[in-house]
């Protein structure tokens, strides 16, 4: 059990004549634990386009350490659990450019790599060795926007194309899958040389769209294709226990599912590992039909100014906005996995699409938004490898709640009124001995809220447009 971590903020069962006035008026929480849904990878951001350079090139290791913690420390930030990068196929690093460590073409598809890694990443290296070494993340994620501007049908890494050798090309320079697939292979080999085990790779993003940046096109058939060529690749190279595919990172959720039918079609889903898919052009209407597990890949506020708010007046990129969207992506669409698109951004352009607003330069400012904390009320407390468990009634809140390894119980309350609720949370044929309770409001970033554990239940108070996570650390009676 991993009470003693929390020792400080638990309390342990009380006689019930000490109960706090607002126990007697609890609406119930009721949790069935035999009941069961997806299991949770986790929660976590992207480090792509050099955003990571704000972190790794700081010279303030002060500063540094303070952001690494925001982001990825399971007690005192949000605690994240997966990493997304991204894999460069850009010639070089101007602007926000990621670079690839393959720029040169060797002559043909056949011909040997002239490889030029530089142990850099655009940063994303020595992010990915801390979340890693230092705050034991253990899901590592590595995204190719493009291959390399040789291997595609327009010669450029920008403005859409499409992948040599996929049905429906025919490039004069020949058929490239194998040679992206070997070069997506030797990134993970880079990879695991700096003592970073890279778990899931994918090989597009946004393929319907062909952005002015690096982006490669590919229909669901064209997707299969390189599924399968990087699929035996990766089992060729003994990695495909530690390594699998994730695919297609589609612009809305109606993309990807065209994207999956039409890789089912192909006979390839049971290639992948993780299906992912972002949310701009189209929300989920429920669960992807598929037994994979599922992300929400990349999400974020691209048009509000910055925001550090947690309510005013709903706005995109309020904190308690994020703490819904999380909540609406797990209990309805049943998603594994949910990534916000930066972790960290430098202020221009000035939107949401950051959880830190850094600072490029001496002393290196910055603004932790709502957003972040909305991620930790999850992300610290539902840890990769949960199950999700029935939840059900509460008055004036929903809830989800899940299973951990380890046995701990968290319950993720979010008031959905204007008004503070108590509730008294109760696990089918459990009773809990050691709880906590944290909170995220206008004015609490995950700090530690009253809980009373009395009667075989958990009680506590859910503050008014609050997020709050009853954390269950210890238990007597029925295990799943
Ligand atoms: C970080 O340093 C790299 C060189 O290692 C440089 O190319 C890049 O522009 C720098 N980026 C930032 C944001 O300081
Ligand atoms: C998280 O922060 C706490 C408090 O500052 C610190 O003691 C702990 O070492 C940090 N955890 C990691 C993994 O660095
Ligand atoms: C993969 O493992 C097999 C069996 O252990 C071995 O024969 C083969 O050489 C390995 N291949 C690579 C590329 O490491
Ligand atoms: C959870 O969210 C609340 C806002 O409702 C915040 O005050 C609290 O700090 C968050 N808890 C954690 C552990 O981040
Ligand atoms: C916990 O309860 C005590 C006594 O009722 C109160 O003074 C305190 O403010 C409460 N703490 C929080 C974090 O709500």
């Amino acid at each position: 059990m991993r009470g003693t971590s929390l020792a400080l903020a638990a309390v342990t069962a009380i006689p019930a004549t000490a109960l706090s006035p607002w126990r007697r008026a609890a609406s119930d929480i009721t949790v069935d634990l035999t009941k069961t849904y997806q299991t949770m990878d986790g929660f976590g951001c992207s480090f792509a386009f050099q955003r990571a350079n704000l972190i790794t090139n700081m010279s303030d290791k002060t500063k540094q350490r303070q952001l690494l913690d925001l982001l990825f420390n399971t007690t005192t930030g949000a605690g994240l659990s997966i990493v997304r990068n991204g894999i460069g196929s850009s010639p070089d690093s101007s602007s926000d450019h990621m670079n690839t460590f393959a720029p040169k073409n060797p002559g043909g598809p056949k011909a040997a790599p002239q490889d030029t890694w530089d142990g850099k990443d655009s940063g994303q290296l020595f992010v990915s060795q801390e979340a890693y070494k230092t705050y034991g993340v253990r899901t590592i994620y590595g995204d190719a926007w493009s291959a390399p501007g040789y291997m595609k049908s327009n010669g450029n890494e920008n403005n859409g194309g499409t992948l040599c050798g996929v049905s429906g090309t025919n490039c004069q320079s020949g058929d490239w899958r194998q040679a992206y697939a070997d070069y997506l292979v030797r990134y993970v080999k880079y990879y695991a040389d700096a003592g970073v085990p890279v778990t899931h790779i994918g090989f597009l993003n946004e393929p319907e769209f062909a952005a002015s940046y690096a982006s490669m096109s590919s229909n669901g058939a064209q997707a299969a294709d390189m599924v399968k060529v990087l699929s035996s690749t990766l089992n060729a190279a003994n990695l495909s226990s530690q390594v699998g595919i994730a695919c297609c990172e589609s612009e809305g959720w109606g993309n990807q599912v065209n994207m999956l039918n039409a890789i089912k079609s192909a006979g390839a889903e049971s290639l992948l590992k993780t299906v992912t898919s972002h949310t701009y052009t189209g929300g989920s209407s429920g669960p992807m039909n598929t037994k994979l597990p599922v992300w929400l890949s990349e999400q974020c506020d691209l048009n509000g100014q910055w925001t550090t708010s947690w309510y005013g007046s709903g706005g995109a990129g309020e904190g308690l906005t994020w703490a819904n969207n999380i909540y609406s992506a797990v209990v309805n669409t049943q998603v594994s996995g949910y990534l916000y698109w930066e972790g960290v951004q430098w202020p221009d352009p000035n939107t949401n699409e950051k959880m830190i607003k850094v600072a490029k330069s001496a002393p290196y400012d910055y603004e932790v938004s709502k957003r972040l904390w909305a991620f930790a009320n999850w992300s610290r407390f539902v840890r990769p490898g949960a199950v999700r468990v029935g939840s059900s009634g509460g008055s004036g809140v929903k809830s989800a709640a899940f299973k951990n390894v380890d046995g701990s119980i968290a319950v993720v309350v979010i008031s959905t009124g204007g008004s503070a609720s108590a509730v008294n949370i109760k696990v089918a044929g459990v009773t809990p001995t050691v709880a906590s309770a944290w909170v995220t409001d206008a004015t609490h970033n995950c700090a530690a809220a009253n809980v009373t554990v009395a009667d075989g239940a958990v009680a506590g108070n859910v503050a008014a447009r609050s997020i709050t996570t009853f954390f269950i650390t210890s238990q007597a009676g029925a295990a799943i």
